[in-house]
């Protein structure tokens, strides 16, 4: 099934290229492309150092170019949470995904099964998790169809769920899990790969210690599983798991073998908060919403960036002004609107026409409210448009 027709990139946008940050329009979706590259590089570093394999989540940006460019800097692939993200990265030519989520729907696995089959067409590989046996049988049924139609039968690898504490998805940790290993074993088209263990709670705790304990359990419950379905002469060749907030712990624990951040990316104002872990590599912000003071009283400024702008799930953004004297924190000021009061001391309130820059609260469903991202080279202050990223798989929920 063919993704929607895309929005063509605007005039005003293919303009923008090569010209001054200061020409971006407000509010507009901004990469500081610099900033992203070094937390590229930080988490392939990590990666390395640990020996474990990465599988950033393509939820964050939903975008072919930048799956594409975190599999130069040594993903072994992308995972993305929908049907609809995975047929928008292969149409785009990305080959190994994982979809990281249980698909129930005959529809919708009569497409896995076709994207299963061209995947392995180009030698690439479609992984997804399953934490039932209709579910597995359900996917088994859509596979058999779709091979008896192709040339070549593909094989889904499968992941079983635990549940490791997010309450989500998952069977419980230990024997439920023998069960679906069985059952994905009976079926020629299905090759159990292992566990899927993500503790996405675990996250947002705020202290280093609280996510420590929080994973140790997690590892706690990978082992027994993994202890019994291994009794049962099944050996679990990959556990994977972790986000940006827990995954030093992870890897540290020495049962995980592919790490799935996402939001290490561009890290947003909800993850700033997390104290840092000292293991954890430095990540900066590189997403961000420009916008403008459209009016300016005493005691406050009014900016062109509301709810419609940014995501505010996980709390509103914070405000970059770079300048030392003027501190701001941002209110809600509704769906097009931001209110700005001076804070941290500072008592300047921002002028009519004065650019600033949020970091938003959640950067997923930021980048999710955007078609286009504009990329930046050189910093925000003095930068210059390198390129335009589409954000391919915008509204690819199905
Ligand atoms: C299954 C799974 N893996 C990985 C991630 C990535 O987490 P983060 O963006 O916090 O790094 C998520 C995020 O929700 C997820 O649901």
């Amino acid at each position: 099934m063919k993704p929607p027709t895309k929005t063509p990139v605007s005039d005003y946008l293919a303009q923008l290229v090569g010209q001054s940050v200061n020409a971006i329009d407000t509010p507009g979706l901004v990469i500081d492309l610099d900033a992203m590259k070094r937390n590229l590089g930080r988490m392939a570093e990590f990666a390395r150092k640990h020996d474990v394999r990465w599988r950033p989540h393509a939820k964050t940006h939903k975008s072919v170019q930048l799956a594409k460019l975190q599999m130069q800097a040594g993903a072994v692939g992308i995972c993305v949470q929908k049907t609809a993200e995975a047929e928008v990265m292969v149409d785009g030519g990305v080959y190994n995904i994982y979809i990281s989520n249980e698909v129930v729907a005959s529809p919708k696995l009569a497409r896995v099964a076709a994207l299963a089959h061209r995947i392995a067409a180009e030698n690439g590989q479609l992984s997804i998790a399953v934490d039932s046996a209709e579910g597995v049988n359900r996917l088994a049924q859509a596979m058999n169809e779709a091979r008896s139609q192709a040339a070549a039968g593909a094989v889904v690898d499968v992941f079983v769920e635990i549940d490791v504490g997010q309450g989500r998805c998952g069977v419980p940790p230990g024997k439920a899990a023998i069960a679906l290993v069985h059952e994905i074993r009976k079926h020629p088209a299905l090759r159990f790969a292992g566990l899927q263990a993500y503790h996405g709670k675990a996250q947002h705790l705020r202290s280093a210690q609280q996510r420590r304990d929080a994973i140790a359990i997690v590892a706690d419950d990978v082992i027994y599983t993994r202890r019994v379905i291994e009794a049962e002469g099944v050996p679990v060749d990959l556990v994977t798991g972790a986000g940006t907030g827990s995954m030093v712990c992870e890897a540290a624990s020495g049962v995980f073998g592919e790490l799935q951040p996402g939001s290490f990316l561009f890290m947003d104002a909800d993850y700033a908060q997390n104290e840092r872990d000292p293991a954890q590599p430095q990540f900066e912000h590189a997403l961000f919403v420009k916008t403008q003071v459209i009016s300016s009283r005493d005691d406050h400024a009014v900016c062109d960036a509301g709810h419609k702008s940014h995501a505010i799930d996980s709390g509103l953004p914070l405000v970059r002004a770079f300048d030392s004297e003027c501190e701001l924190e941002y209110f809600n000021g509704g769906d097009e609107h931001g209110i700005l009061r001076p804070a941290g001391g500072s008592r300047r309130v921002p002028a009519i026409g004065r650019m600033l820059w949020l970091i938003p609260g959640h950067c997923d469903p930021t980048v999710n409210l955007y078609d286009f991202m504009i990329g930046v080279a050189g910093g925000l202050r003095k930068g210059t448009v390198e390129r335009i990223i589409r954000v391919d798989a915008r509204g690819a929920a199905t």
